[in-house]
């Protein structure tokens, strides 16, 4: 074989750095609070619900579409928690995970040359996804240390090939949750700009005291140019589940659906009977998961000051976010990389996240949906070790 086989498509994409940080936490048995997966599964029934799907033959291709049965409880779960209706077999679409709803979203309405506004630091998939589609990626950063949204550079980035505004709230990696007044300016920008905004809505159940979850689909005039990605694995600790969904307008709904036919058609089969249980059975797990989240943010948020690694509470999600500035290190992937060998822990730089390098240069990412005692050996780990560049 010679020369170079990676296509051109995938050119400065690296491999994504939750699977370099896990194997490094796997290779140095460091205790690991990069990647966001929680250690405790969701309820215990929906699994039973898994099994007896399993063992009663559902086992087979599902329609590309999804189950009906999955698809009807996902119109429902928009339906009451946010007013939104939806025809369950025209608006809505089961995907293996919400990172197949980002791919089909990205290469089922992105045109060679169409530019995607985007929140950075952003997810690294959006990245991968835009370019693979052909598409320009336009960045707004969310800046330190409290990440809200610059309406003014939000419309500094929309220019006349602009097509789609790609948000994510609660935002990975902040933690931010966008205000009713963000959520609006960007509403009205895509009303008057006629912008199609894809919204990456995960973390919708996880946000903390204070702080609520606005879809941008309720706004008025949204919904007609909204596409909202989400998916069971946040809400209900199955991560590893991969079932997610796109809902919206019939014709974004369908232009997923007409790329996820070609990713991978059909979706986990016994797992989709399983999540329809758990959003029409167990509707308030997501936000007793939340209550649980809420007080392990506050432990970590404590530790890590007492450490010398001070960081703002985020508002919702797995994850908070602290600047090592002061430690002297050239840049955080640096401080990361060193990190398992000086103190057995495992984080997560984000400037891999980030155009501007120096925007996140100098952030650390840690996630605290975690046990109580792994977030104390991690911080008692912290609290024992040398962090200082030398
Ligand atoms: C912002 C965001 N979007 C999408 C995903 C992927 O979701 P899923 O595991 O359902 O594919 C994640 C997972 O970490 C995420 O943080």
């Amino acid at each position: 074989m010679t020369g170079r086989r990676t296509a051109a498509r995938l050119d400065g994409i690296p491999p994504t750095i939750f699977s370099t940080m896990s194997v490094l936490a796997v290779r140095t048995g460091a205790v690991n609070l990069g990647q966001g997966f929680p250690d405790v599964d969701g309820p215990p029934e929906v699994i039973a619900a898994a099994v007896r799907a399993l063992e009663s033959g559902a086992n087979q291709y599902t329609p590309g579409i999804g189950l009906p049965v999955l698809r009807q409880a996902i119109a429902r779960h928009q339906q009451r928690h946010y007013g939104l209706e939806l025809d369950p077999d025209t608006q809505v679409v089961v995907t293996t995970g919400c990172t197949e709803a980002i791919a089909g979203a990205l290469l089922g309405l992105v045109n060679p040359g169409d530019e995607v506004v985007v929140l950075e630091p952003y997810y690294d998939s959006y990245v991968a996804m835009i370019q693979m589609a052909g598409g320009v990626r336009r960045p707004v950063t969310l800046r330190a240390p409290d990440f809200r949204l610059d309406v003014d550079e939000l419309r500094a980035a929309v220019t006349h090939r602009t097509k789609y505004v790609l948000l994510n709230s609660p935002h990975n990696p902040t933690g931010a949750v966008l205000t009713r007044a963000e959520l609006t300016a960007v509403a009205e920008m895509a009303i008057e700009r006629d912008l199609v905004v894809i919204t990456d809505e995960v973390y919708e159940h996880l946000t903390f005291a204070g702080h609520d979850h606005l879809p941008i689909a309720t706004l008025p005039g949204m919904a007609e140019r909204t596409l909202t990605l989400s998916s069971a694995g946040k809400s209900y600790s199955f991560t590893g589940w991969k079932v997610g969904w796109a809902t919206g307008p019939a014709e974004l709904v369908g232009a997923v659906l007409a790329a996820k036919q070609w990713l991978t058609f059909t979706s986990g089969a016994p797992l989709q009977p399983a999540v329809a249980a758990a959003l029409d059975e167990h509707p308030a797990f997501p936000s007793s998961l939340a209550a649980e989240l809420e007080e392990k943010r506050d432990l970590l948020c404590a530790g890590l000051d007492k450490v010398g690694l001070p960081g703002r509470p985020p508002s919702g999600t797995y994850f908070a976010t602290s600047d090592i500035s002061h430690l002297g290190w050239p840049d955080a992937m640096a401080f990361c990389l060193a990190l398992p060998e000086r103190a057995g822990v495992v984080a997560i730089p984000t400037q891999p996240f980030y155009d501007d390098p120096d925007a996140g240069r100098q952030l650390v990412r840690w996630a605290f949906c975690k046990e109580r005692a792994v977030i104390e050996e991690a911080l008692s780990r912290l609290g024992t070790a040398d962090l200082a560049y030398r």
